[in-house]
């Protein structure tokens, strides 16, 4: 097994993956952990492993409750009569490191201005990674552009910047890069490949809220950096979404094409426009909610970190299963989910659906990663569009198709599963009920494997 490193706050990744198979620490006894070997699994009649409940999410705080109902009654509602949205941007700009928030309607609105603001426009192409939530893909073709993927590091399931150069052609403008599960990209890579090219660069940030590269906030590595505050989000809103740049000119016009083109710090109508625009505006609720849960974050990412850490060091003691390895550079991960590989070839070829089903049943809650999305049908549905037939020529669409082939992905997506964050914020003995549940899955695969 490789080493793990920590920083001077034992809180860097861990950077080794767990050998495949490997019998050397097993049974899990050896390390401490009862043998199942004579249990029944849960999911063929046995007792289930965790018998109790997992923490909720969201958490409200009724502390929040005076200041939201006051605003409610002046009818105050809206980012132009009142002063929570500012108030909202200035905080996270500044629990972040950035110079300037703007806060937007969701991160699917935050993608679509910040790729605006870079000069993404009709006919060009942007470098994006495959593996991560579709609205990374959908902010591309709100543009007209066409969303060109870069591989996917079956290791660290991001972006693998040594596989971008080969994407590049004149039509490339940007590359997005996404954190997905709160994992940082390789961002020195991803920009020295943008530099050498002139490209611009949008981080896809919308799942890692306070993750580190190098000790610095995902988010702000780049030209602007895109966040979600969706519900399920460690940040959440219900909706709600943000934007993150240093530089005043981008920010300025960001604001403007968020708020119908109108000038930057002006609220009111023409004249005077100097872009188009979207209403793509946080409203006064959202941005108080955030300040509430503002609250919470940073106690919450810090008990994810811990158990998150614990369990890399106990499922890599299980043959087949595969903690996350950071990318290089990668400080600290925030875990939007606990991702790790199942190797299907180490449970006696068990199918991950009926490896989750058994694990489920267990009493533990658990979930495929994301599909082959590659692969789905909106992207025919684009292409076969008047305007992209209009935009890009059969040549091209044809060799979009041909490499489309992602043996990277195509691994991650078969063999990821997950945990959710919220299962992340348990007990030490929630935990260990994980691991044992995954154990006894395992020392009881022949049965399962039958059953
Ligand atoms: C990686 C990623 N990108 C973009 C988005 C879009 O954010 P929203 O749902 O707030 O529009 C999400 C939200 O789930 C996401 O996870």
């Amino acid at each position: 097994m490789k080493t793990r490193k920590f920083t001077r706050r034992e809180v860097i990744l861990t950077t080794s993956a767990g050998a495949i198979g490997t019998m050397i620490n097993w049974p899990l006894n050896s390390i401490g952990s009862p043998s199942f070997a004579k249990e029944k699994l849960a999911v063929l009649g046995g007792e289930k492993i965790h018998k109790g409940t997992w923490p909720d999410w969201p958490v409200w705080d009724p502390t929040a409750e005076k200041e939201i109902v006051d605003m409610l009654r002046t009818g105050r509602w809206w980012r132009g009569n009142g002063e929570h949205v500012e108030v909202f941007e200035k905080k996270y700009a500044e629990l972040m490191g950035a110079k300037r928030c703007l806060a937007t309607a969701s991160g699917t609105t935050a993608l679509i201005t910040a790729l605006d603001v870079m000069g993404v426009d009709a006919g060009d192409e942007v470098l994006v990674s495959p593996y991560t939530f579709i609205a990374t893909y959908n902010s591309v073709f709100f543009h007209k552009a066409l969303p060109v993927f870069v591989d996917t590091d079956p290791e660290t399931f991001l972006m693998d910047p040594s596989k971008i150069e080969a994407k590049i052609t004149d039509r490339t403008v940007a590359i997005l890069p996404v954190h997905i599960y709160g994992m940082p990209v390789d961002m020195d890579g991803v920009n020295k490949v943008a530099k050498a090219h002139n490209l611009a660069v949008v981080e896809d940030a919308c799942q890692a809220w306070l993750a580190e590269y190098r000790g610095k906030k995902t988010g702000t590595l780049a030209d602007l950096g895109c966040f979600s505050f969706q519900n399920s989000k460690h940040l959440p809103a219900g909706e709600g979404g943000a934007i993150l740049g240093n530089n005043e000119d981008l920010m300025d016009r960001a604001n403007s094409r968020h708020n119908c083109g109108r000038p930057f710090g002006n609220m009111k109508s023409g004249p005077g426009y100097l872009y188009r625009g979207g209403n793509f505006r946080m409203q006064q609720s959202q941005a108080l909610i955030l300040l509430s849960q503002m609250k919470r974050i940073i106690k919450d990412n810090d008990i994810r970190l811990e158990n998150a850490l614990y369990l890399d060091k106990k499922l890599k003691e299980i043959p087949g299963i595969i903690p996350v390895k950071a990318a290089n550079g990668a400080t600290r991960a925030v875990y939007h989910l606990y991702p790790f590989r199942y190797k299907k070839e180490v449970f006696n070829n068990i199918p991950k659906e009926k490896f989750m089903n058994a694990v489920s049943a267990e009493g533990i809650p658990i979930i495929g990663g994301y599909g082959k999305q590659n692969k789905d049908l909106l992207f025919e549905e684009a292409f076969n569009s008047k305007g992209y037939k209009r935009l890009f020529s059969e040549a091209r669409l044809k060799k979009w198709r041909d490499e489309n082939n992602l043996p990277g992905n195509d691994q991650v997506c078969d063999e990821v599963v997950a945990f959710y964050q919220s299962t992340l914020l348990g007990s030490r003995s929630d935990m260990d009920d994980i691991v044992n549940a995954i154990a006894k899955v395992y020392e009881n695969r022949n049965e399962l494997a039958k059953g």
